[in-house]
């Protein structure tokens, strides 16, 4: 642990640590395959990561940490893999549930929740109860999620506000669609990672994404550490972030 200290004296800026770290977590299965094991035996071993990177996350003051669990598209995966992905999330959601209270962890989830098998569900809702009272860092998994998903959910329940007479279509803005949004409760990513060496989005958070910045690493998610996470913190913090103004300008948005 004493390089965890290291790390953060020497390359993280207490002041900087950005409010919002969204992590699209890929790379499990080929971390499995590469050692001749069955896709599911990287999941187990990525969520070992996601222990690491929570309380990692935690520790130097991130105020919410968004996960990309499970993506919309990932239901069209073998029956096999996916319901491997389920009874690993109920036993995850029990097992850290000591990481969660001991850290001031709430559990959130974004993406669609009557999709859950009955088991999975309840496993969720009792978590998330568990943990409401929690106040240091939001931990947000992103299940049966998808940004397309999303921005039509927000589309359809905004027409119907319309045409209830409680919207005046006029008067929709950022901050209106941002409300109809399943992350309303939180400020945009100001950081997002990928891990796994594919350079794209797979349907993540694409409103929310307008001026994250962005950090692409090979590493495949269950050989992600710590020490890495915080790499990635201190490369965030060297970014300067101009919002579309000039640098040094009043940067708020
Ligand atoms: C990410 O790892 C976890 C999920 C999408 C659930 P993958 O399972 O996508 O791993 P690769 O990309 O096939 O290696
Ligand atoms: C993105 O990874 C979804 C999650 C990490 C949950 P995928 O492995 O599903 O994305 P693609 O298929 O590489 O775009
Ligand atoms: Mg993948």
């Amino acid at each position: 642990m004493s390089s965890v200290g290291d790390t953060l004296d020497g390359a993280i800026v207490p002041g900087k640590v950005p409010a919002h770290v969204a992590i699209i977590m890929d790379g499990n299965g080929r971390w499995a395959q590469q050692r001749g094991l069955p896709r599911q035996q990287g999941h187990w071993e990525g969520v070992k990561s996601v222990r690491r990177i929570t309380e990692a996350a935690c520790r130097i003051g991130v105020r919410y940490l968004t996960l990309y669990a499970f993506s919309t598209e990932n239901w069209g995966r073998p029956k096999e893999e996916v319901s491997a992905l389920m009874s690993l999330l109920v036993s995850c959601l029990h097992d850290e549930m000591p990481l969660f209270m001991d850290n001031g962890i709430r559990l959130r989830v974004i993406g669609q929740p009557d999709v859950f098998l009955p088991e999975v569900r309840t496993a969720l809702d009792a978590a998330l109860e568990q943990t409401a009272g929690n106040s240091r860092m939001d931990l947000v998994l992103a299940l049966s999620y998808s940004s397309r998903w999303e921005l039509t959910e927000a589309m359809r329940s905004a027409a119907r506000d319309a045409k209830a007479g409680s919207l005046d279509p006029e008067h929709i803005d950022a901050s209106v669609v941002n409300r109809y949004l399943a992350t309303s409760f939180m400020p945009d990513p100001d950081l997002l990672i990928r891990t796994s060496g594919e350079y794209r989005i797979s349907n993540f958070l694409l409103w929310q994404i307008a001026y994250s910045e962005l950090f692409f690493t090979p590493v495949l998610w269950p050989d992600f550490t710590e020490e890495m996470f915080y790499a990635a913190i201190a490369d965030y913090q060297k970014r300067d972030r101009r919002f579309g103004k000039v640098s040094g300008s009043n940067q708020s948005k």
